[in-house]
């Protein structure tokens, strides 16, 4: 079979995608158009493809994800982030109940919470109504968190309109020094997200910003400010416990909800906050409706298979490794360094299950920005640069509900800014994929080589009705179930992130060697160690 797709990939990779049959490839679910008519696959590509999946036992994978097994075998732990959308307990197998109930009574606690705040009765040290969220976090902690509450500006509540948003990631500590300028203390909670609650990053930034409020409050007792002021979300209550957060005020989540899939979790608490519980809950549901399409629909209709499949193909094939996610929609903007986690920390790995080194391709880089404002930044490489390059653009049809929360008399103006958008975001992926050597030849009639467009770069159009929780919900699940079948495919573990851990380590004594020079770490580099003395002498 592999070597089918090898003779195949030959032959194609010398076609001009515009002589390739795959002006049929395109696939309908709910509100979503997937077309994959500019990819180099035609009817008897996918058929191969579609038995590879076949044989690799696709469908067994699959239901092993929707089950209590422990697919995320080096840390024997199973995926449950699919469990956190599922709707009722009754449809849930009996071994995962007593995880389901938790997380029913988690949100729960996550929504009296809320609730407080939403009515303004949440009162600082000194009386003060609460409107001040700043989510400290970073990874799954922040990026989902800070990317769906970007993009449903226009799902806030009344009751929550009036409440300001922060997220604090960085580690130097910048994202706090410009906010400490700006919030009020007295009006303010921060909220410390962190699955494991020793992430140093998060742990810095809380320590800091408990240590700000100290000295704005210096009459108040230190567990009244934690209590006013703070609350934790982890799988570690103890440890947030520990750091004085209250028990009433820790919300919790299931060990086996990977970082990078929690923001359906108590991690989603800002999104919550920012767009309620209603549209938390329809963004949940659009999850859950991607995750029993990705259950039940046949592989040929099956919406992140096919993805994945059309991927793995590039990938594996036709050796494409970097990959744009480009989606044509401000709100979106946060969308591309989202992926980024999901997918670079997912499947990014080197080995497969057993521990043996493949001898294949895994994850392309993932990058992207809003696709028109990539046009005025990096669009000249992917026309006419050096890197095979494939695209994911990602569009919605209509934004009418936007459009209406724009001032009445520039609302034609806003239509027309929908318009032109999505005309050059079809007129990019035509470009890219079709050149100027193509129909487009009447607009260049340029031989100039500096004016050329060699065209040959494949993308997926990702279109969309409308941008609403519910469809963003399935936008975010649809690429989580890619990434999975990819896994997969590439016989790797998704659930891990061991790449993480080892630079961690060494910062610890890196960092002890800033300190004093006596401790300079002597496993470091020379180079590293003059850097170190460099960097003390400049201080
Ligand atoms: O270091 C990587 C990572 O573990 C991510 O997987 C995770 O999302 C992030 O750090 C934050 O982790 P935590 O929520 O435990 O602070």
């Amino acid at each position: 079979m592999l070597n089918c797709l090898q003779e195949r990939a030959i032959e194609v990779k010398n076609k001009k995608l515009n002589s390739i049959e795959n002006q049929n490839n395109y696939l309908i679910y709910e509100n979503f158009y997937f077309d994959f008519s500019k990819q180099y696959i035609d009817k008897k590509i996918l058929a191969l493809l579609l038995n590879f999946v076949k044989n690799r036992d696709i469908k067994r994978s699959i239901s092993d994800l929707f089950s209590d097994k422990k697919i995320n075998t080096t840390e024997n732990r199973s995926a449950l982030h699919w469990l956190l959308r599922a709707p009722s307990l009754s449809e849930v197998s009996n071994g995962l109940k007593p995880i389901h109930r938790n997380i029913i009574d988690n949100v729960t606690s996550m929504s009296s919470l809320i609730k407080i705040i939403h009515d303004g009765a949440w009162l600082g040290v000194n009386n003060q109504v609460i409107d001040c969220i700043v989510n400290i976090g970073v990874g799954g902690s922040d990026l989902g968190p800070a990317m769906v509450i970007s993009a449903l500006k226009e799902f806030r509540p009344e009751n929550s309109s009036h409440i300001s948003i922060h997220f604090v990631a960085t580690m130097d500590g910048t994202d706090l020094l410009e906010l400490f300028k700006t919030i009020d203390p007295a009006k303010t909670l921060f909220v410390y997200a962190s699955k494991s609650f020793s992430t140093l990053d998060t742990q810095s930034n809380a320590s800091t910003a408990l240590e700000w409020m100290k000295s704005k409050f210096p009459g108040s007792a230190v567990s009244n400010i934690l209590e006013k002021h703070f609350i934790g979300i982890t799988s570690k209550p103890d440890k947030a416990e520990n750091w004085g957060i209250p028990t009433k005020h820790i919300l919790t989540f299931d060990e086996s909800i990977g970082g990078r899939y929690s923001l359906w979790s108590t991690i989603g608490f800002s999104i919550a906050v920012a767009i309620g519980m209603e549209n938390f809950n329809a963004l949940l549901s659009g999850a859950n409706s991607m995750d029993e399409h990705f259950q039940n629909a046949p592989l040929e209709t099956n919406l992140p298979l096919i993805m994945a499949l059309v991927n793995f193909w590039n990938v594996r094939f036709l050796n494409f490794q970097s990959q744009l996610i480009l989606p044509y929609d401000g709100r979106l903007k946060l969308l591309p360094a989202y992926l980024q986690q999901l997918e670079m920390e997912s499947n990014g790995k080197s080995v497969n299950h057993k521990g043996e080194l493949l001898k294949y391709n895994t994850s392309p880089i993932l990058w992207g920005d809003v696709g028109t404002k990539g046009q005025h930044a990096f669009y000249q490489l992917l026309h006419q640069g050096t890197h095979a390059v494939m695209c994911d653009f990602i569009v919605f049809a209509d934004s009418e509900q936007q459009i209406l929360t724009a001032d009445k008399s520039v609302q034609a103006r806003f239509k027309y800014h929908k318009k032109i958008n999505i005309a050059n975001c079809l007129a990019q992926a035509e470009l890219l994929a079709f050149g100027s050597n193509s129909a487009f030849k009447k607009f260049n009639l340029e031989s100039n080589p500096h004016k050329i467009y060699s065209g040959g770069k494949p993308s997926n159009m990702i279109l969309i009705k409308e941008l609403t929780p519910y469809s963003l919900g399935q936008l975010v699940s649809l690429y989580e179930h890619k990434v999975f079948t990819l896994a997969a495919l590439w016989d790797i573990n998704p659930f891990d992130q061991w790449g993480v851990e080892l630079g961690k380590k060494i910062a610890d004594t890196t960092y002890l060697g800033l300190e004093d020079d006596n401790a300079l770490c002597q496993e470091l580099s020379d180079g590293t160690l003059r850097l170190m003395k460099q960097i003390n002498n400049f201080q």
